[in-house]
């Protein structure tokens, strides 16, 4: 579906708000709290962008979605920032729920680090309006990087609580999440770092997996990734993977049989068993047993030149 840019917002340094509006004059699609939407795009330069971003709330009849600047990232975003301005088309898929909020009957804990406050901002909102207990933990490196202050300064001050980790460093995680009683939900959205850590702290605290929900956003491609030369032992092929490329995605390019879905770390359906080499794990889904055996060829890589994949 087509949409018009109706007004770019800033959001600090690095965060612009796209608010936009249904081509055809049509009413938004319905969306649930932590539900994205797959932006297409093309560059000037030529270059086609698929681009997800969670739906922040909707504003007089227009969708509202926030985009960081990701230098690190695939340019997407960059191209979003630099050469979009209101009146300009972009195609949106349908909201497609993969974060879905569950309300726990004693406690829904939410916690945020930066751009992450987008999906948890509607989940939020829900949970005020039905009067459930909740928390919104929202962590920011810098004050200018808690973004969408109207939005969150906006809820019931009891709940929200701010970190700045530039200036009082990370807060305690173990004393945030707290131990598990039966009741509670936890829903956590930001880099993969803050997600690792929250998951060990809510698992040393006994927090069953299925009550511990993540997405995760960030470029995980690193600078220090070298090219990846990756052997698929049972199909007999080999890629050379250049870093800034997914290994998933030198796959599907080369029509390898695999299978996949968030393409993101979150789900583990990317899941391969390695044969040789020393995986870089960036998922957020694989316990530690799974990491020993194998990893998520969406986000993760490698540390020497070859890696051998059992797919
Ligand atoms: S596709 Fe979901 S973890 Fe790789």
């Amino acid at each position: 579906m087509r949409y018009r840019i109706d007004a770019i917002i800033p959001h600090g340094p690095a965060v612009k708000e796209f608010r936009l509006a249904p081509l055809d004059g049509a009413p938004l699609p319905p969306w649930q709290p932590g539900a994205h939407v797959e932006l297409r795009f093309r560059s000037r330069a030529g270059n086609t962008h698929t681009n997800a971003y969670s739906v922040v709330g909707e504003a007089e009849g227009l969708l509202r979605i926030a985009v960081q600047r990701e230098d690190q990232g695939r340019g997407g975003s960059r191209v979003l920032h630099e050469e979009f301005a209101p009146g300009m088309e972009l195609e949106l898929s349908q909201p497609l729920d993969s974060f879905r909020l569950h309300a726990g009957s004693a406690r829904t804990v939410l916690i945020a680090g930066g751009i992450g406050i987008t999906p948890i901002l509607p989940m939020a909102r829900a949970l005020e309006a039905s009067g459930a207990a909740y928390e919104l933990h929202y962590i920011a490196h810098a004050p200018e990087r808690l973004v969408l202050a109207e939005d969150w300064q906006s809820l019931d001050q009891g709940c929200v609580r701010t970190y700045v980790t530039q200036r009082d460093g990370r807060p305690d995680l173990d004393a945030l999440i707290g131990p598990w009683e039966e009741g509670c939900e936890l829903h956590a959205c930001g880099p993969v770092s803050l997600l690792e850590a929250i998951r060990a702290s809510a698992t040393a605290q006994g927090w069953p997996q299925q009550h511990i929900r993540f997405e995760s956003f960030g470029a995980r491609a690193q600078d220090q990734d070298r090219p990846l030369r990756v052997h698929l032992v049972q199909s007999g092929m080999t890629l050379d993977v250049a870093p800034g490329k997914s290994i998933l995605d030198a796959m599907i390019e080369a029509e390898a049989f695999v299978s996949y879905e968030c393409k993101r770390g979150e789900c583990g359906n990317c899941y391969a068993a390695v044969v040789r080499g020393d995986p870089v794990h960036r998922d957020v889904c694989l316990t530690p047993d799974q990491r020993a055996q194998g990893m998520t060829p969406c986000v993760s890589w490698a540390s020497g030149p070859e890696l051998e994949l059992d797919l």
